[in-house]
């Protein structure tokens, strides 16, 4: 996900609302209910929905990988396998059955194949951490950063069926954070990580792939889209972070994510005052960095 797509915790809908959603299938979302009039001038968002479609897609891509990384453990593989893996696929279906929909113009399985081809090649992934607990740690970055994106994405949109979409992948991506960080301080009593060694994780992870993902779907998208001929697509990307950016700063939650990000250093009460002032620094600059 590109960075500032990740926006968060909700003004309008607070985020208690967005968690209690049950487990949900494709089946459920009524796309014959979209009213096209409330996004299709909305380019920005297109482009956002579209570009997390390509992303959570490709995800098997790393999913594979993650589920051989953990298959001594019995527990974590199930669950990788049958839960976490489907369900971040179920996103990719159901965003891109959201953009044929809404957005008919554009040819979803042509652009994605292209996007595929080079994100299977170069957007590389970023490697795995040299410990299961230190990759559990980044994983709970990973989807604390998921959860940012339809927190805000769902406080931003209007349009009713996008707005419900967003809520469900919300609460999936929640419920993914708890599984990680419940393996992580598992393998945490084992391998008994520093906090500095733990933090550097997070913040490696939190970094890495973000802008990669993110940029190798705008290119394709742009590609498919452009009306310009004169156009350049870096300098389209950076306008287009901007316009995300300003509604990041409007729609991003503020306390979820920073609590998220925390919890895997384990800090005792007395530190966690400062540690939070910090966090939230960390956070804004990721947001909008
Ligand atoms: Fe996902
Ligand atoms: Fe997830």
């Amino acid at each position: 996900m590109p960075k500032s797509s990740v926006v968060g915790p909700t003004t309008a809908h607070p985020p208690t609302r967005l968690r209690s959603r049950a487990p949900w299938r494709l089946s459920d979302i009524d796309y014959a209910a979209i009213d096209r009039s409330q996004v299709i001038n909305d380019p920005t968002l297109l482009t956002l929905v579209t570009m997390a479609s390509f992303v959570e897609t490709g995800s098997d891509l790393y999913a594979h990988v993650l589920v051989s990384y953990f298959d001594e453990d019995p527990e974590i593989a199930g669950w990788l396998a049958q839960s976490w893996e489907h369900e971040e696929v179920q996103h990719g279906a159901a965003l891109r059955k959201y953009v044929e929909h809404a957005w008919p113009d554009f040819d979803w399985p042509t652009v994605y194949d292209t996007f595929f081809e080079e994100y299977a090649k170069t957007c590389t992934l970023p490697d795995l951490e040299p410990s299961h607990g230190l990759e559990l740690a980044a994983r709970c970055v990973v989807e604390m950063g998921t959860a940012t994106l339809y927190s805000s994405l769902h406080d931003y949109v209007q349009e009713p069926v996008l707005k419900d979409l967003a809520a469900r992948i919300y609460a999936d991506e929640v419920r993914h954070y708890k599984h990680f960080y419940r393996y992580f301080r598992r393998y945490q009593q084992r391998e008994r990580h520093g906090r500095w060694r733990v933090g550097r994780t997070l913040a490696k992870r939190m970094f890495a792939s973000r802008d990669d993902d993110g940029y190798c779907a705008y290119r394709h998208v742009w590609r498919a889209t452009r009306t310009s001929k004169g156009s350049s697509v870096e300098r389209d990307y950076q306008a287009f972070l901007d316009r995300v950016g300003t509604l990041a700063r409007r729609h991003a939650p503020r306390e979820l994510p920073v609590d998220m990000l925390l919890r895997p250093l384990q800090l005792p009460a007395p530190a966690l005052t400062g540690a939070k002032a910090v966090a939230r620094t960390i956070y804004r600059f990721w947001l909008h960095a």
